[in-house]
């Protein structure tokens, strides 16, 4: 399969303002790459605060002013400029945004899902494509007249998603489209993402809910302290975990209700306190003396990622 989209070493920081006129650069994502394919589930799986939407908002060109961005964010192939960004945003590439506030509260449902068209012919062909996936997706004609106050927490979920397929994208991105939804709503949700990948769109799934990535997604990229710190199969999330490969991601995975809730000790350093070393040192129970000061490379190994100096060439491992 084509790579759709492809994040190299991206890192976003921004000035903060210290005691005084001190400023330092707060480092909230570092080094990330990872990629995604046509008709593939990507999900990116990362506590509150990590920099998912960062990250959705860096690949849109929709970044706070206050942001510093570096890397390179690759579209077929192409590295995208902010023009090219604010080109195929909405159109090749499209959003369904974390909240629901990003709708309109002033504005008719049909109306902002259509947006503003001048020519006549184009709106009716716009209007008769909105009714059409809105109806596939469970919403009624009546829905087309109604603002967002007036739609309940699913109905809401469903507009932002069809509203995103409106454009036939080829790659979606979701930000976290589970929280706050019932299990049934939960489930029609994960079914919309089967659904576009059948279609061949490439899914960018940001979330924290490690069950709804694993439920759905091809791959899993798990963030740890702004880090990638390991790209996993999800079907390598089975047995004892012994075909993951980060302590981290491992414990994870022992942390699931299903295999008896192994909580690891101690917090994820937040940005600011991230330890010189690996962002794990000091909850790893692997770690040795390389790790405390130099700070690992995400390797690729077959078909997976890790960033932990126990793989690779001069691994502890010798692998
Ligand atoms: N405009 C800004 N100025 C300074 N710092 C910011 C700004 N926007 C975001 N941040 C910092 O970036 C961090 C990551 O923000 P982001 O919204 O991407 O997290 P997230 O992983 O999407 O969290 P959540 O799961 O709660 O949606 C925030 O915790 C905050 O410290
Ligand atoms: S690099 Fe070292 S500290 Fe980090 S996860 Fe690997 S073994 Fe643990
Ligand atoms: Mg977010």
């Amino acid at each position: 399969m084509e790579s759709l989209l492809d994040v190299e070493n991206v890192s976003i920081s921004f000035i903060q303002y210290t005691k005084g006129l001190n400023q330092r650069n707060l480092n909230v994502i570092t080094d990330l790459t990872l990629d995604v394919k046509e008709g593939e589930i990507l999900a990116v799986l990362g506590s509150s605060g990590s920099g998912k939407s960062l990250l959705a908002h860096a690949i849109l060109g929709i970044l706070p002013e206050n942001a510093n961005l570096n890397g390179n964010i690759k579209y077929n192939g192409k590295t995208l400029s902010q023009k090219d960004k604010e080109e195929i945003r909405g159109k090749e590439i499209s959003l369904i945004p974390q909240s629901v506030n990003f709708l309109d509260p002033l504005m008719k449902i049909s109306d902002q899902a259509i947006g503003y068209t001048e020519n006549d012919d184009e709106k009716a062909e716009k209007k008769a494509k909105q009714r059409e996936i809105f109806e596939h997706y469970n919403l009624s004609s009546e829905v087309d007249d109604m603002y967002p106050f007036q739609l309940s927490g699913g109905m809401a979920r469903r507009v932002l998603v069809s509203t995103a397929l409106l454009s036939s994208p080829k790659l979606v991105i979701a930000d976290e489209p589970t929280p706050g939804l019932d299990e049934k709503t939960v489930k029609e949700t994960l079914n919309h993402f089967r659904k576009m990948k059948e279609d061949g769109v490439g899914v960018l799934l940001i979330t924290h809910d490690i069950h709804a990535a694993l439920e759905v997604a091809d791959r899993i990229s798990i963030f740890y302290s702004g880090y990638v710190i390991e790209i996993a199969q999800t079907k390598d999330f089975s047995g004892d975990g012994e075909n993951l490969l980060h302590p981290y991601t491992k414990a994870l995975f022992k942390a699931l209700p299903a295999n008896g809730f192994e909580l690891t000790k101690g917090h994820q350093p937040l940005h600011g306190e991230i330890p010189e070393g690996c962002p794990f040192y000091d909850r790893c129970e692997m770690a040795f003396e390389k790790c405390k000061n130099e700070r690992p490379k995400l390797i690729s190994l077959g078909n997976k990622k890790v960033r932990c100096f126990k793989y690779g060439e001069g691994g502890e491992d010798g692998t």
